[in-house]
């Protein structure tokens, strides 16, 4: 079954910040994964772009909505592509086929009588473009935003979410990996002991004309949130396409915990009542912080990822989102980190490996790939070493624990530097009697190093496709196949490679 992944469409109120750019830097990274791991996959991402925020963001930036958009998603999708991020579909809600797929689902719902008309009142807030439970304040303000919440009170559609409460905590109960880490599980689980509220799907155009008119009341929008979740089935063109079906049992979603509850609670629930299957998967991640805070444009504390490739180059910062982060928890971000990062996981550790051993080659063998004598228990446990990295990291990337698979294979590096010192080629080089031995060490080492360009080849696209051309092998016969200890052909030319990680002095 295709893997069908997708990303939340981002608001196009402000450009991209690195905590938008680790959700994409991760889905592109299942996304190369899964092709090496021999499976199929196609990536989806887009833009928000109806809704108030944007509305204000537009006023405020003194242009029409309309223009407005386009430049944001614009720059959502150059960013994408610096950060090597290959989505295979970018939807926007603004797209014509997106809003008549949107218009459809709302009239089949009103139809069949999941949709009502009556007064309301609550508490809303802005940053969420939602209505919030007095229970979910802490304060009496939003806890993701730290306002205070507005009445509002308006004559509004709802859908009738309780309608279907059971039925979701029953799905959620018989498929422990729908919504996944567990703490996340848990949270929707616990919410779902309260009666659920119906959801208010629209608003008055007399407040918010920006949106898709309800197709059965011209005075209204379609709510910001029902429109933008109805992208990951408009997307792949429902319910028009064929296929519609296949790749729909291939979803799986990813998300930050912010908008979990849209995700765990609403989009199911429309999804069941529009007669469909729920997707497969919901991945919750957490947030980048700085210095404790959410990085957030609304509190002004963002890291703009085009910086950050600038400066360290588009691999070292897709490394560092990946290394530093514990898929599902928070992490934080500082200057400091990444520059750590940067000059010892990747231009002392891996880099120098890299070049001492290409250097090597080229000084003692010719620049070939030597022929190996027979191997010594210390190389036999490089070997042994290198494959298991291979299966350890196939296991954790499957289970989405990047860092994990980043450990494994920082600890063969570790563990090829230890072998080259233990064994000293330089000196092995001094002594003709010796020629064999050294062979073996050099060959054992190119192979280690194939090893670890073939695994990085997801996280880091650039300096493995740099490392194996230096090396002279393909990464596009998968992970199984780097599993063959002698790839390389002796006697095939190995070329001095460039420098992977220039080191990056700190800043006064
Ligand atoms: N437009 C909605 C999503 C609709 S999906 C049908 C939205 N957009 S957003 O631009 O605010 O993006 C939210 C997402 O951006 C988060 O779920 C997460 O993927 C990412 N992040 C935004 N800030 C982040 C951090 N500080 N840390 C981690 N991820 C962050 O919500």
């Amino acid at each position: 079954m295709t893997l069908y992944l997708t990303t939340p469409i981002f608001y196009v109120n402000a450009p991209p910040h690195l905590g938008h750019a680790y959700t994409a830097v991760v889905a592109d990274t299942v996304r190369r994964f899964a092709r090496v791991d021999g499976r199929a996959v196609f990536l989806q991402t887009g833009t928000d772009e109806h809704g108030d925020k944007i509305v204000q963001a537009a006023a405020a930036a003194g242009v029409a909505p309309r223009d407005y958009v386009d430049e944001v998603s614009a720059k959502f999708r150059s960013a994408w592509s610096l950060l090597l991020v290959e989505p295979d579909n970018f939807v926007r809600t603004t797209d014509p086929a997106h809003i008549t797929v949107v218009q459809g689902i709302l009239q089949k719902i009103y139809e069949q009588g999941d949709i009502y008309f009556s007064d309301y009142e609550g508490l809303y807030c802005q940053g969420c473009e939602r209505f919030l439970t007095e229970k979910e304040l802490s304060n009496n303000k939003c806890p993701d935003h730290l306002t205070h919440p507005e009445k509002v009170a308006e004559q509004n559609y709802f859908f009738r979410m309780g309608r279907y409460q059971q039925w979701l905590l029953d799905h959620i109960k018989a498929n422990p990996d729908f919504i996944t880490p567990t703490r996340y599980r848990n949270e929707i689980i616990s919410f779902l002991r309260d009666p659920l509220a119906d959801l208010c799907i629209s608003r008055p155009i007399s407040r918010l004309d920006w949106g898709i008119p309800l197709p059965f009341d011209q005075n209204f929008v379609t709510y910001v949130w029902f429109d933008a979740l109805i992208n990951y089935i408009s997307g792949i063109d429902y319910p028009s396409n064929r296929d519609f079906v296949q790749r729909w049992a291939g979803a799986e979603h990813l998300i930050a915990k912010d908008i979990l509850k849209p995700h765990a609670i609403f989009w199911p629930i429309m999804l069941k009542a529009m007669g469909l299957t729920p997707y497969r998967r919901l991945h919750v991640h957490g947030y980048w912080n700085v210095d404790e805070t959410k990085m957030s444009k609304s509190i002004g504390n963002v890291i703009r990822p085009e910086e950050l490739v600038a400066d360290f180059g588009v691999d070292s910062v897709r490394y560092f989102l990946l290394r530093e982060m514990s898929f599902g928890l928070d992490a934080s971000y500082s200057a400091e980190a990444m520059r750590t990062r940067h000059n010892f996981d990747l231009a002392n550790d891996l880099g120098n490996l890299f070049s001492r051993s290409l250097t090597m080659v080229k000084n003692f063998a010719n620049g070939q790939v030597p022929t190996p004598g027979s191997l010594r228990g210390e190389d036999q446990e490089l070997v042994l070493a290198s494959l298991a990295m291979l299966a350890d990291y196939r296991d954790k990337m499957r289970a989405w624990a990047f860092r994990q698979a980043l450990e494994t294979v920082w600890e063969l590096i570790g563990r090829a530097n230890r072998y080259i010192v233990a064994n000293a080629p330089w000196e092995l080089a001094k002594d003709p009697t010796q020629a064999q031995r050294l062979a073996t060490v050099l060959n054992t080492l190119l192979e280690t190093l194939r090893c670890i360009a073939g695994a990085m080849g997801p996280i880091m696209p650039e300096a493995s496709a740099k490392m194996a051309a230096a090396l002279g092998f393909s990464l596009d016969e998968g992970l199984t196949a780097q599993r063959h200890w002698g790839r390389l052909a002796p006697g095939s030319k190995v070329n001095l490679g460039e420098n992977l990680f220039p080191r990056i002095k700190a800043q006064k």
